[in-house]
């Protein structure tokens, strides 16, 4: 089952990223940072529970795109972590969907991800699309990905991703 978190998920969510992410603090931080944005938006943070365990978590965030002409809203995807044990069931792949579609309906039309080139690609995402957004982290190559849910979103966008602080942290 998918569902949004509860405050009575955040412990089990620390320690799937925790686990997922090799023991790191990081990740599992930086989930805890981004809920106290006033942009969280919980209907963006999905869990995956399976007999009663939290077993995998994804985390959609708001950011922006500065452009010549303004700001263009978008949301980032991370991070998403399945527990070791877990992994490669499709879980990973349900939580992504199911949180795309959760983006369209908040009213979201452009999600950028920074993540592994085989993966997002099943799901739209186009390093093609994100290459007229410069990545903050660096030189980033195929690992940076956009996606338009509303078709034609990033037409003609050009620009600088903003991400909030807590992403400096990682
Ligand atoms: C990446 C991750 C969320 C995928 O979830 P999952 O439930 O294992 O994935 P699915 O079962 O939906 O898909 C399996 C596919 O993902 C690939 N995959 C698994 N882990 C991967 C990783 N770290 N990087 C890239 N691809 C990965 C598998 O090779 C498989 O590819 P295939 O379908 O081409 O054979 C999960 O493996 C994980 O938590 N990894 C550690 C944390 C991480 O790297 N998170 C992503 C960065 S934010």
């Amino acid at each position: 089952m998918i569902r949004p978190e509860t405050t009575a998920d955040y412990a089990a969510i620390y320690a799937v990223h925790q686990k997922a992410f090799g023991g790191r603090a990081a990740e599992p931080e930086l989930v805890a940072a981004l809920r106290k944005l006033p942009t969280f938006d919980p209907a963006l943070s999905l869990v995956y529970e399976e007999d009663g365990r939290i077993v995998g978590h994804i985390l959609f965030t708001p950011i922006s795109i500065e452009t010549d002409p303004g700001r263009v809203p978008a949301i980032a995807l991370a991070p998403v972590a399945v527990l070791p044990g877990q992994q490669n069931r499709g879980i990973g792949a349900a939580l992504v969907r199911h949180g795309l579609e959760a983006c369209r309906r908040q009213g979201h039309a452009i999600v950028i991800v920074l993540g592994h080139p085989n993966y997002y690609p099943r799901f739209g995402f186009s390093a093609a699309l994100a290459r007229p957004l410069a990545c903050p982290f660096g030189d980033c190559g195929a690992a940076w990905m956009a996606l338009a849910l509303v078709p034609g979103a990033l037409q003609g966008v050009q620009g600088r991703v903003v991400y909030p602080p807590p992403f400096s942290d990682v």
